[in-house]
């Protein structure tokens, strides 16, 4: 158990253990900490040496999010994993132990694994034949005795793959470049027990798809991370949820906000109606009937709300341990630096933000489609494909049906500021962001950023509502 987890017990009279333990609500709101207004530079997003410190200080001393646990089902599966300028072997294990490594041969240094996954009983690498097994040791170097190196015997300790460390949560497989790094639960810390309600083990990976974006992988990161632009970009969204000035709350080096789905946003001009549009958009949950509903379309989440309470002990899903909000809305949390999970009771989508090997104008966004289906629903199918910046698919197309259309085309929306907000930044005419309340997450992010840059690399609170 980690240290988060005893706090919480010994905070909480024990309610974990009992089972009634439940993720606090945002409502009543915390006031907004106030962690400076100063604006905000755009070099961290261009400048290759910010990316080489990103590097350093950055991404090798993090918890990153792999895979979920369901994509290595047997002893031997294996995934690669691009990031930035290292890939990463992530395999299963006789034991079913999942371990991660280095995709490097220790031969001459040539990327050892280079089918992007598989089912593997050792990996041979294609140069020279070196064999490692798939516990990370080392299986077999080609003929021996023309090295003199070796003639008092093969170091094989020195010799294995090179391993990161790796935890679970959530059924997730995540990995750390750090061996020093804070145990992955207290790493993750409070924000994660409160995901823990949803059950986060037992949803199934729906679909996973990469775009390769022509901006900085911040960019990526600060298009998710606030609601203030959906009335702008994604007008028809102020149809279908409440993105104008929503609670947010910083945790730590992480955050979260709540976007109040199924209901008209106050930025619309007529607030009752249930139009087509909405009535699509919200008609869906609890077995809920669009026709059933004769009130107003800014209240369906409270119909919502209703509906699932009343049938919380006769579902499979985990309502009762969620709290009224968790029933209808969306909690919206990222752990920093890359993993956003957008959360619903039946459903969640995972971002993951990912740098460029060499390019800090180039970066990848993926998408991961999670949903907590019933029980003895068949494994879903799915094929991975990176989309690359030049070729940008329709997004609806690649999707093929796993993700509605309405959002495919808010997805393109977003997508559509990266090469624009890559170029704007380095104009000599921009003088920094300016961000307003409804943006805290990314001053946040930024000052997180910073830290780590300086090389304050401890967990300690940046800032919290509390
Ligand atoms: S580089 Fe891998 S065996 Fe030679
Ligand atoms: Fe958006």
């Amino acid at each position: 158990m980690s240290k988060v987890e005893r706090e919480f017990l010994a905070a909480r009279g024990d309610q974990l253990n009992q089972g009634n333990y439940q993720a606090p609500p945002f409502l009543p709101r915390k006031p907004i900490p106030n962690i400076g207004l100063e604006r905000i530079d755009g070099e961290r997003f261009f400048s290759p040496e910010f990316m080489r410190r990103e590097w350093d200080r950055l991404w090798t001393k993090v918890w990153l999010l792999a895979l979920r646990e369901s994509e290595l089902p047997d002893p031997g599966s294996y995934q690669l994993l691009d990031f930035g300028k290292e890939s990463f072997l992530f395999v299963r294990g006789e034991d079913g132990v999942i371990r991660g490594f280095y995709n490097v041969c220790q031969h001459r240094g040539n990327i050892l694994c280079q089918a992007q996954q598989g089912d593997a009983t050792m990996f041979k690498c294609p140069y020279h034949g070196w064999e490692w097994n798939i516990d990370g040791t080392l299986r077999n170097v080609a003929h021996p005795n023309l090295y003199r190196q070796f003639d008092g015997g093969i170091p094989k300790d020195e010799l294995g793959l090179t391993p990161v460390t790796v935890d679970t949560w959530g059924g997730w497989v995540w990995f750390t470049m750090n061996r020093l790094a804070a145990p992955l639960r207290d790493y993750l810390g409070e924000l994660a027990v409160h995901l823990d309600t949803y059950e986060l083990e037992k949803f199934q990976l729906v679909d996973y798809q990469t775009f390769e974006w022509a901006g900085n992988w911040k960019h990526a990161h600060d298009a998710f991370n606030e609601s203030y632009h959906f009335e702008a970009l994604h007008p028809e969204f102020t149809n279908i949820t409440e993105g104008y000035d929503i609670p947010i709350e910083l945790n730590g080096i992480h955050s979260r906000m709540l976007n109040f789905n199924a209901t008209v946003s106050e930025v619309a001009a007529e607030r009752d109606r249930l139009t087509p549009l909405r009535t699509k958009m919200m008609g869906i949950g609890a077995g809920m009937v669009p026709a059933d509903y004769s009130g107003s379309a800014k209240n369906v989440h409270l119909e919502i709300i209703a509906r699932k309470r009343a049938m919380q002990d006769d579902t499979y899903l985990p309502y009762r341990r969620m709290n009224d909000e968790q029933l209808a809305h969306q909690y919206h949390y990222t752990f920093f630096p890359n993993a956003t999970f957008t959360q619903s009771a039946e459903s969640c989508i995972v971002f993951r933000y990912r740098p460029h090997a060499t390019d800090p104008n180039i970066s990848y966004y993926d998408f991961f489609i999670t949903a907590h289906n019933p029980p003895e629903t068949p494994t879903p199918e799915y094929t991975h494909h990176v989309y690359r910046h030049d070729s940008l698919p329709d997004y609806a197309e690649a999707f093929r049906g796993t993700f509605d259309p309405v959002f495919t085309n808010v997805l393109k929306e977003d997508g559509s500021n990266m090469p624009t907000m890559q170029r704007g930044v380095q104009s000599d005419a921009f003088k920094g962001m300016i961000l307003c309340e409804q943006e805290v997450r990314i001053r946040h992010f930024h000052q997180t950023i910073d830290r780590f840059l300086m090389g304050d690399v401890t967990i300690p609170p940046l800032a919290t509502n509390a």
